[in-house]
């Protein structure tokens, strides 16, 4: 919480990301912790969040230990703790230095809240509410939310509060009229940004061709084109790809989409 030109307590709002795709395994929750990481390592105050409640992973391409969550995202939502209980302050121990700060508000694959949440859903907007709430509360430039494949109620409602959406997709993806509808009700909604990641793109391919063919096709632009890696399929999602491979491509490829973002932290962190 800041104090404004006119002596009100004014609140600097976070500008979310919201990592979306039509179909499964193509790299949303390696990106979002990814890209989250880059932004916190190049300065700004993130927070990533293990939207996919149904699935979550996220800690494991955080490389965090389960039995080091001690609250959740899933807890929250079935109204067994506060979302204030569950950040988890990575900063230290992944050698953030400055101002940068990553905070990861994990979801937990325990059988019996999954099952809840699954059969019996949860209050979307008490949990967008409650999340901006605590953005705020934690002073955050970006809030990096890591969702669940496809379209459903839960997604659509987080696209909602989202200012930048990254749909990524295969560049020959069969469903690319899912890809379209996910970009048309991002506009739909009011998401001021919505923009295309290709994944996945197999060796030899041209990912510049890829991105104009996909810009075309789609109507939205290209954040960045990520490459099929043998390393980070084989890493399989078990640690921090970026920290422990600063010089791979990968990384300097999300390196890249993080830059698009450092002119929102300066328009950000000029509100009065
Ligand atoms: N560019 C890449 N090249 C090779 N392997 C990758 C790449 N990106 C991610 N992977 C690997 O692919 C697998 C799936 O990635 P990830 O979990 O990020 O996908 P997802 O879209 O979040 O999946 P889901 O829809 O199940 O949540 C992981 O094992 C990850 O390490
Ligand atoms: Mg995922």
């Amino acid at each position: 919480m800041e104090s404004g030109s006119n002596g009100q307590a004014t609140t600097r709002q976070a500008h979310l990301v919201g990592i979306h795709s039509c179909r499964g395994g193509i790299g949303k929750t390696t990106l979002a912790a990814n890209l989250a990481f880059l932004m916190a390592k190049n300065g700004a105050r993130v927070a990533i969040v293990d939207g996919d409640l149904q699935a979550p992973s996220l800690h494991h391409a955080l490389g965090l230990d389960a039995h080091r969550i001690l609250h959740s995202l899933s807890e929250f939502v079935l109204c067994q703790c506060e979302i204030d209980e569950v950040p988890i302050d990575l900063s230290r121990e992944l050698g953030l230095e400055g101002a940068g700060r990553l905070y990861f508000l994990p979801a937990t694959a325990e059988l019996k809240a999954t099952a809840s949440i699954l059969f019996d859903g949860y209050d979307v907007a008490r949990l967008n509410k409650e999340l901006l709430r605590l953005a705020a509360e934690l002073d955050l430039d970006f809030v990096v939310l890591d969702t669940h494949l496809g379209i459903n109620r839960e997604t659509l409602l987080s696209l909602a509060i989202s200012d930048t959406v990254l749909v990524l997709l295969r560049p020959h993806d069969p469903d690319r009229d899912g890809c379209s509808f996910l970009v048309q009700i991002a506009r739909e909604v009011g998401v001021p940004s919505c923009q295309l990641v290709p994944s996945m793109i197999v060796e030899g391919a041209d990912p510049v061709r890829i991105g104009a063919k996909l810009e075309q096709e789609l109507g939205a632009s290209v954040a960045g084109a990520l490459l099929w890696y043998r390393e980070l399929a084989e890493f399989g999602g078990q640690s921090l790809f970026a920290l422990r491979r600063p010089d791979h491509p990968y990384t300097a490829e999300v390196e890249r989409i993080s830059q698009r973002f450092v002119p929102v932290v300066e328009a950000v962190r000029s509100v009065p």
